[in-house]
């Protein structure tokens, strides 16, 4: 007797299968292993054309104040990229006929947002502190385990231990992990090498990071991280050095990075590191009061830095001056909640009417972490900010943190990157922190993570 059929993947038989499409030499496959395969193919499958149109969303958050309010969300919305480009956004049954010929992803009663925008990471590092975290649940502060020669320091020790292949590898795996949950744009720091070769390396390992997956990178250069310990008697000998790298790392970074406070650098120290930058091009920004008030915010309105980043230890005054300058504020509330130290006054500064970003300072010491939507659930609940403070500054907010003006905004000429979210609301955000509620990832047009819905036009 003949030997039933089976499918040649899932080994089913046609009385388990229901349909069975045989091939050439008893080779035959399911209905279910058919669709499966479509799944898996189509995303790969699809060109990267940057041409999509979202329909069916539920909520779009376009960040643009002309519809309405700051968030500009938008219901019963369509949106349309083109070339990467947003080119239309509106209510669905407005849209125009013509879009009709691009793909089309049907977003089901889904809300949709803005990439993240990430403007502050440390995410080029070798080796983990996972020892300090325990020591610190223990009773020990970020500064003590500093002096006991732990601390940034030891993280520079791993660092230079590692090759550039292997910095790159554990870079990628961050950077794809911040990917899935939704972040598009990632400020890369170099300040773990503080010599010129491991410095360059790690700048140029950010920047392969941006090659190597579909987020943008903007590097900053941040050799005034600590003063390595091979120069610990001679500070101003390595201030000395760093000026002697700016010409090499100018060519591979945008910005320049001075950890200005306790522990670290003095306002001189980071005024003239930061003054020598500008000299070739490197525009400032600064880590500014997380530790004490010991004068880095009113650097950072002197330099005109793009940013003053943490901020944790300012009082009224300097929160009003930063809202009076054009220096965004940029808060990292998953470090102060990692090292279980006190927040940056957030909504004080909202309230005053700063400009104010959200970044995850993703770092072995202080926040490991890469996960914006949790860095949202942490502004919210610990810093004061309301779920619309958080939602504008995790996107518009960052884009502004990094001059990127047509990124975290959704109107006609911005980047068509854009994230469907597994609810039909935005407001599930931060209110459920211990999901990515990521779908699908749209960067410049292209779905990058997730699939197009099976009912979309393109299946
Ligand atoms: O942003 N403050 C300086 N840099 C990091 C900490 C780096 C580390 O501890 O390795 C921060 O929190
Ligand atoms: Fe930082």
């Amino acid at each position: 007797m003949a030997r039933a059929l089976r499918c040649s993947f899932c080994g089913r038989s046609q009385d388990q299968a229901g349909r069975l499409v045989a091939g050439p030499d008893r080779v035959a496959i399911c209905q279910g292993c058919i669709e499966l395969a479509r799944e898996v193919a189509l995303p790969s499958a699809r060109p990267a054309t940057g041409d999509l149109v979202l329909t069916g969303i539920s909520e779009l958050v376009t960040n643009d104040p002309r519809s309405g309010s700051r968030l500009g969300v938008i219901e019963d919305a369509a949106l349309a990229i083109r070339h990467g480009q947003v080119v239309w956004v509106g209510a669905g049954g407005d849209l125009p006929v013509r879009y009709g010929e691009l793909p089309e992803m049907n977003c089901q009663g889904k809300a949709v947002i803005p990439g993240f925008v990430d403007p502050h990471t440390h995410l080029v590092f070798g080796g983990d502190r996972s020892d300090e975290f325990a020591l610190r649940l223990q009773g020990a502060t970020y500064l003590e385990v500093q002096a006991a020669g732990g601390g940034i320091t030891s993280t520079v020790a791993a660092t230079r231990a590692e090759s550039p292949t292997d910095l790159l590898a554990s870079a990628i795996e961050r950077a794809g992990q911040m990917l899935e949950q939704g972040t598009t744009t990632i400020e890369i720091k170099s300040g773990y090498g503080l010599d010129l070769a491991t410095e360059v390396a790690s700048l140029e390992v950010g920047r392969q990071v941006g090659e190597a997956l579909p987020v943008d990178v903007v590097t900053t250069f941040l050799g005034a991280h600590v003063v390595p310990p091979e120069f610990s008697d001679d500070r101003s000998a390595y201030i000395a050095l760093l000026e002697t790298m700016m010409p090499v790392v100018a060519a591979s970074a945008t910005y320049c990075d001075v950890f200005c406070d306790e522990g670290a650098f003095s306002v001189p120290e980071a005024r003239r590191v930061l003054e020598t930058g500008k000299r070739y091009g490197l525009r400032p920004r600064l880590h500014a009061n997380q530790l004490g008030n010991t004068g880095g915010v009113e650097l950072a309105i002197e330099l005109e830095a793009v940013s003053a980043d943490h901020l944790e230890h300012i009082d009224e005054q300097q929160a009003q001056a930063l809202a009076d300058s054009k220096v965004v504020a940029v808060l990292c509330p998953t470090a102060s909640w990692s090292i279980r130290a006190r927040q940056a006054p957030g909504k004080l500064l909202w309230d005053l009417g700063a400009t104010v970003a959200l970044a995850t300072d993703c770092n072995p010491g202080t926040s490991y972490v890469v996960s914006m939507q949790l860095v949202m659930a942490v502004a919210c609940l610990d810093m004061g900010l309301t779920l619309d403070q958080a939602l504008w500054s995790a996107t518009r907010g960052g884009a502004l943190a990094l001059e990127e003006m047509n990124k975290g905004r959704l109107r006609p000429g911005d980047f068509g990157d854009v994230l469907v979210l597994e609810s039909d609301s935005y407001r599930h955000l931060a209110y459920r922190p211990d999901r990515n509620l990521v779908k699908t990832v749209v960067k410049q047009g292209d779905i990058v993570v997730g699939s197009l819905a099976p009912e979309s036009d393109l299946a």
